[in-house]
């Protein structure tokens, strides 16, 4: 198969995953799972539950504002802007809307994660059957997008994981994956083209058995900059890092990236050097590179002083419209939501001549309405056909966060509101 029909095939694999469908199609039946037509034969693997599988289409991290598509998008604006090639323009490419059922192969095997290693458990994942998992991690994609031709690439997605579920833990997250590779030219610069990638040594704490150590080097130098800076444009540069050892089959040496949040260290991605291996399975020995992996939630939620991971998953609009129409670099601070119900009133006017600044109709709603108005949206406009006249209609959202709110009471707050609309902005209530 040609590079081109590669890269179309994952391309193609790419849009299968419609971002606008949200409810999966699930069914179980004696002998096989059923998913969005595509039937999976059970076996004594089969561990999904109807529960996990209705998460697959949610794309928390494709749906606009959401706190995990916010960065997403950060994080892609950050790779396009530090790596442009010579005509200006990105070399990674970004594929965030890979299918994450994905084979046991992919998962495993192209990482090199051998047969009794833990994270192969059922009790650690979610098996369709003994050769289909839902991913644990966007690592899966490595190899298939190497193999496709790829250099540079990132890849987002939801991954699935047995968990236990607390604020800090839920079953499907999401993660980041990266990868970049070199050819020889890019690794050592002119002076130094006698210099090798490759040689037939020993592994060492340092280095794998196939790297110089110059290469190795490289790379570990060329990661850690491209990482720090990653996370310097995340949370700003006086937040202080270490890099720690670490273990990971799929690469060596490899390393995590710790943060200090509130005098505690917090790991928050793992990278490496890939293991050559990989790269050889993949057809492409004679290039090396680093990879690196890392959780969206956990940095979402420093971030946006999120303090649940649930709350990812809330379709409460007290939870969404925080962070509705904000740009990725924005700074939010996300307040806490009642766990009370909302209680909703609109308030229809006609406009004075020369209209009303919004931001005067949301200063009288607060100052009238308190802590109990959670949020104010305009619904609708129009123009009246003969008169001209411009109405507008926008929702009061109210919730206390104590107790529920009974229907009168609102009702006397929303017509107090109405009031001062009336006497301070000129509007005529309809
Ligand atoms: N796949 C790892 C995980 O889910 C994270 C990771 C670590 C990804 C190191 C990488 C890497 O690409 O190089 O825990």
């Amino acid at each position: 198969m040609t590079l081109l029909m590669k890269s179309l095939r994952i391309f193609a694999n790419q849009c299968r995953n419609c971002t606008t469908k949200s409810t999966p199609s699930i069914e179980f039946t004696a002998s096989t799972v059923n998913i969005d037509g595509r039937k999976f034969s059970r076996d004594k693997w089969t561990n999904v539950t109807p529960n996990i599988l209705k998460h697959l289409n949610r794309n928390l991290h494709l749906k606009p504002g959401h706190p995990l598509c916010l960065l997403r998008e950060n994080i892609i604006s950050f790779m396009y802007k530090s790596f442009p090639n010579r005509a200006g323009n990105p070399i990674f490419s970004i594929y965030d809307r890979l299918d994450p059922i994905v084979t046991t192969k992919k998962n495993f095997d192209s990482l090199l994660i051998p047969d009794d290693h833990p994270s192969r458990k059922p009790s650690d994942c979610y098996y369709l059957n003994k050769d289909f998992i839902l991913r644990g991690h966007t690592s899966a994609h490595q190899e298939e997008l190497i193999a496709s031709g790829l250099d540079s690439f990132v890849v987002m997605g939801d991954v699935y994981r047995r968990d236990e579920i607390d604020a800090s833990h839920f079953p499907v997250f999401h993660q980041a994956e990266g990868v970049r590779l070199f050819a020889k030219h890019q690794i050592f610069d002119d002076e130094k083209q006698s210099a090798e990638l490759f040689e037939d040594g020993k592994r060492t704490p340092l280095k794998q058995e196939y790297h110089t150590e110059i290469t190795s080097k490289k790379l570990q130098h060329d990661l850690k900059t491209c990482l720090t800076k990653l996370v310097h444009h995340l949370f700003g540069t006086d937040v202080e890092t270490r890099w720690t050892e670490t273990y990971f089959p799929f690469t060596h040496p490899s390393f995590e990236l710790e943060v200090k949040f509130q005098d505690k260290w917090l790991e928050l991605l793992g990278c490496g050097v890939i293991e050559q291996q990989i790269l050889y399975n993949a057809g492409v020995p004679d290039k090396v590179g680093w990879a690196f992996g890392l959780g969206l939630e956990r940095i979402a939620m420093r971030l946006y002083e999120i303090p649940d991971i649930r709350l990812f998953w809330s379709n409460d609009t007290g939870f969404l419209s925080q962070f509705e129409g904000a740009t990725p670099d924005k700074k939010i601070k996300y307040k806490a939501v009642s766990q009370y119900p909302q209680c909703f009133n609109d308030v229809s006017f006609w406009l004075p001549e020369g209209g009303i600044n919004p931001s005067d109709l949301y200063e009288i709603v607060r100052g009238v309405g308190g802590d109990i108005v959670e949020q104010v949206r305009l619904v609708d406009e129009f123009v009246h056909p003969k008169n001209k006249k411009r109405s507008q209609c926008y929702r009061i959202i109210y919730r206390h966060m104590e107790r529920t709110l009974n229907q009168a009471e609102v009702n006397e707050v929303h017509k107090r509101i109405e009031g001062q609309l009336t006497s301070e902005l000129g509007v005529t209530i309809r």
